[in-house]
């Protein structure tokens, strides 16, 4: 079986389909930066949402604000027929380099797709990290602005220790068929996550300015057992910097 994203999210579409629990609170902080960037401008903006999956966020963003036309790009067919929304446009593509666009967008909103976006190892990872950021940044309008909301963990002594260990389970997993057991290692994932600093560093070296950020912290009594210092989600809302890029 090849273990790649798209067939990952078309086997496992269940899993990730929103059903029914609608926008949440990080949805409405994102809706809410966007509508202040309109700042009463009422020309049509664009919003591409990039691994936007089932678009509960699009589908959110597009019936609260009228002059928004939003495009959600995904690599699985299943994730884009599941979005019950006819005004949103639909594509398919992948990140890093195979996104078929060819205009550039106001917003772009990239959530929890980039711990999808691994290579074999944690090098490779963060080339393709880098990469993905290079696209998304050539797709942002001048004036533009992006929206990246990301789950973290970050170990006690070696903040990259716990991500290292689920990305090795990961691959025992999925190279030798022998199923990890915990509901969330699904056969075919493949994960590598950021701590935040590194997200701060890669969207500061691809020309991203940092304006906001939201984060929430989810730890818990096993958080501790398992070394985490710290987990949760975070998002970074950023407008293409017009200084030149690392
Ligand atoms: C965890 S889901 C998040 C969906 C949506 N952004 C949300 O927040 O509900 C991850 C999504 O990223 C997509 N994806 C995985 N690898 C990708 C890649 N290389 N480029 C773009 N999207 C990718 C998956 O198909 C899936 O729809």
């Amino acid at each position: 079986m090849d273990y790649n994203s798209k067939n990952f999210f078309n086997c496992n579409s269940e899993c990730y389909i929103s059903t029914g629990y609608g926008y949440d609170f990080y949805d409405t902080c994102v809706l809410n930066f966007i509508k202040k960037h309109l700042d009463g401008n009422t020309s049509e903006k664009k919003l591409a949402d990039i691994g936007g999956g089932s678009a509960t966020f699009s589908i959110y963003a597009r019936s609260e604000i009228d002059v928004l036309k939003v495009i959600v790009v995904d690599p699985s067919e299943k994730m884009l027929n599941s979005i019950d929304d006819d005004k949103i446009e639909k594509r398919i593509g992948m990140l890093p380099n195979s996104i078929p666009l060819n205009e550039k967008y106001d917003y772009i909103h990239v959530a929890f797709v980039l711990h999808h976006v691994v290579g074999s190892n944690e090098k490779e990872s963060k080339i393709l990290l880098n990469d993905s950021l290079k696209t998304i940044n050539s797709l942002t309008k001048t004036n533009g602005y992006l929206i990246l909301r990301e789950r973290y963990l970050e170990s006690y002594f070696m903040p990259g220790l716990i991500r290292k260990i689920i990305f090795d389970l990961c691959l025992i997993q999925n190279l030798f068929n022998v199923k990890i057991p915990y509901k969330e290692f699904l056969y075919g994932l493949q994960v590598f996550f950021y701590t935040r600093s590194e997200l701060k560093t890669f969207l500061e070296q691809n020309g991203f300015e940092i304006l906001d950020v939201v984060d929430i912290k989810t730890n818990s009594k096993l958080n501790k057992i398992l070394l985490l210092k710290n987990t949760g989600s975070i998002i970074f809302m950023c407008k293409k910097s017009s200084r030149r890029q690392i």
